[in-house]
């Protein structure tokens, strides 16, 4: 860095003055970004590049979740945004269109000019074709030149796109010499710093359609770069109350001598939506609900749930729990399936007050479409913690209201001594709740006494919200991802076994379904809470899901 004659600083980018200065957006953050394990936020700058930008999560999620980083003062200096695509485009059109996904997102009003500047100043757009190493070259040519400009020779390749795409780029990659076999990913004690700058690649999910895919993509990507490069990303591990769940297990007493089958009675995992397939009709109806969302969302927050305490926190320890209770789970019956695991796809119905059309008559969904928009599954895990403790997970699109969270249902005291004041309902369990959206926070329902005379019993919620103890708003999922893999720390991402072993777990079901197309697949309504055949399969243990409306914590 030098100075020019007006004393100005100079490094071949602009001075953007004090590079701790925090500019916030209307939303309330502390200033001082903390990592969610300790210490403060310090990624590395790198050329950040990016396949898939014309896509609707980079517009939606990536691009815009870049802003706020940059609002924070988090995003490093010397970070510069490269994107890849087919689209004729120079880098000026670029960077108006990553300026209109930061305007369509926070409001242009609200849109910080300094900020954009930082963030799009002098952004790269290189026109390619996937698989075309000419293209490829040129993208070399051009993360060469960004090296000498701050980069530090970081590179972090992010697939945003299709995953029939993942092998060819990770192919070309290869081919070009921009994986740098031999320079590790880097990552929180794991020896950064070495070499050149480190590389890494970032993949979007979904990992695979099944085992055998999950296993022929790893094999690919083992082919071009070390596991320690490797990103793969589950959005729901990034976000603050999944990261939580591991600092309320961990770093409070109460929780961990009760989280075990003496104490539990049964675990649900929700991810319900309100909103139909939108715009990913197509991509849906390849996916469906289980492929969707159980397997890359909810058996990654099944195994942070269930795993035993790691030894210390940092990414190999984490992992290699989450991995030994995935293993732990009991295989579900080929012959038994039904049991064990309901689909079914939503007709039409009202959802928070608007008709809304049945999934069949989605635009650009077959009129004879058999993909499930609903999942529920039944697991049970073979360990000393858990034998007997059924974790039951569903996912559906066009339930009856958003919501995502993870409730420990904990068992009856063993006397009751309250049998006369227990009004109507009778003794309800402590249930933990941990809210990973809407709303991040949690609460525990503990039964209390109404004041007054007579000895009467009713539950009350101790509640902890993000929004409103602690006036904070939690970083995006898509932030935290950023930021990890920019810090080079690999706790919250998926290891490559973890993606199989979820494969494993589900594979029978995947079997069946595929095998044995319904005659009629089962159906709820639209702004339901699911199937009736999702009831009867917790039913039949004794149990009931939630049908948490808002407001109420229970
Ligand atoms: N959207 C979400 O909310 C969301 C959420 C979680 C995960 N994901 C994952 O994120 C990834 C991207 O999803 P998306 O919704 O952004 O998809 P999308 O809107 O369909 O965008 C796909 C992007 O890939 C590019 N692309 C596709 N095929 C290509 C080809 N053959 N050659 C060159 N470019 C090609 C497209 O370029 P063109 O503009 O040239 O077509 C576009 O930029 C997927 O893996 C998805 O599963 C998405």
């Amino acid at each position: 860095m030098e100075r020019d004659a007006a004393g100005r600083l100079t490094y071949d980018e602009p001075d953007y003055g004090d590079e701790s200065g925090v500019r916030v957006t209307g939303r309330a953050r502390t200033a001082a970004a903390a990592s969610p394990f300790g210490g403060e936020r310090n990624p590395d700058p790198c050329s950040l590049v990016m396949f898939g930008v014309t896509g609707d999560l980079a517009h939606r999620k990536l691009i815009p979740a870049l802003y706020d980083l940059g609002c924070h003062g988090i995003l490093p200096f010397g970070t510069t945004l490269v994107g890849y695509g087919r689209q004729a485009m120079d880098d000026e059109a670029f960077r108006s269109l990553m300026q209109q996904a930061i305007d369509d997102h926070y409001g242009v009003e609200v849109v910080d000019g300094d900020t954009c500047e930082r963030i799009l100043h002098r952004p790269r757009y290189v026109q390619g074709q996937f698989d075309d190493p000419e293209g490829f070259k040129r993208l070399a040519a051009v993360l060469d030149e960004l090296d000498g400009r701050g980069s530090r020779g970081n590179r972090m390749f992010y697939l945003a796109t299709p995953p029939s795409q993942f092998p060819v780029l990770v192919k070309q990659l290869g081919a070009a010499g921009l994986a740098r076999p031999g320079a590790t990913g880097g990552g929180r004690g794991q020896g950064d710093g070495a070499g050149p700058g480190w590389t890494r690649i970032v993949i979007e999910k979904p990992f695979g359609r099944d085992l055998e895919t999950a296993r022929d993509l790893d094999r690919v990507i083992g082919q071009v770069f070390d596991e320690r490069q490797v990103y793969r990303i589950d959005h729901y591990l990034a976000k603050e109350t999944v990261q939580n769940l591991l600092v309320l297990r961990f770093a409070n007493v109460i929780f961990e001598p009760v989280w075990n089958r003496r104490y539990v009675d049964y675990v649900e995992i929700t991810a319900a939506e309100t909103l139909g397939v939108e715009h990913r009709a197509p991509y849906y109806e390849e996916a469906g609900a289980l492929r969707d969302m159980i397997t890359p969302h909810l058996i990654q927050l099944f195994s942070l749930v269930a795993m035993e305490p790691p030894a210390a926190f940092d990414a190999d320890a984490v992992r290699d729990e989450k991995m030994k209770v995935l293993r732990a789970v009991r295989p579900i019956p080929a012959h038994a399936v039904d049991d064990w695991a309901v689909r079914a796809q939503y007709v039409a119905g009202r959802v928070e007050g608007k008709q809304v059309p049945g999934y069949r008559e989605e635009e650009r969904v077959a009129a004879d479409s058999y993909t499930e928009t609903y999942a529920a599954l039944k697991l049970l895990v073979d360990n000393w913690r858990w034998e007997g403790v059924p974790f039951y997970l569903r996912t559906g699109k066009r339930m009856a209201r958003r919501i995502t969270e993870i409730a420990i249902h904990f068992k009856r005291p063993p006397v009751l001594l309250f049998r006369d004041a227990m009004a109507g309902g009778g003794l309800q369990p402590n249930v933990l709740v941990l809210r990973v959206q809407p709303d991040e926070g949690f609460s525990l329902t503990i039964e209390s006494k109404v004041p007054g005379h007579a000895v009467a019993l009713q539950p009350v919620a101790m509640d902890y919200s993000y929004g409103t103890t602690l006036n904070e708003l939690p970083f995006s999922a898509y932030e935290t991802v950023l930021v990890d893999a920019m810090e080079g720390d690999m706790t919250l991402f998926t290891r490559g076994d973890q993606a199989e072993e979820a494969w494993r777990i589900v594979g029978p079901v995947l079997e069946a379904w595929v095998s044995r197309p319904p005659r009629s697949i089962p159906i709820y309504e639209a702004g339901s809470w699911g199937p009736e055949a999702a009831d009867a399969l917790i039913a039949r243990d004794g149990h009931t899901w939630r049908r948490p409306t808002k407001g109420d914590e229970r």
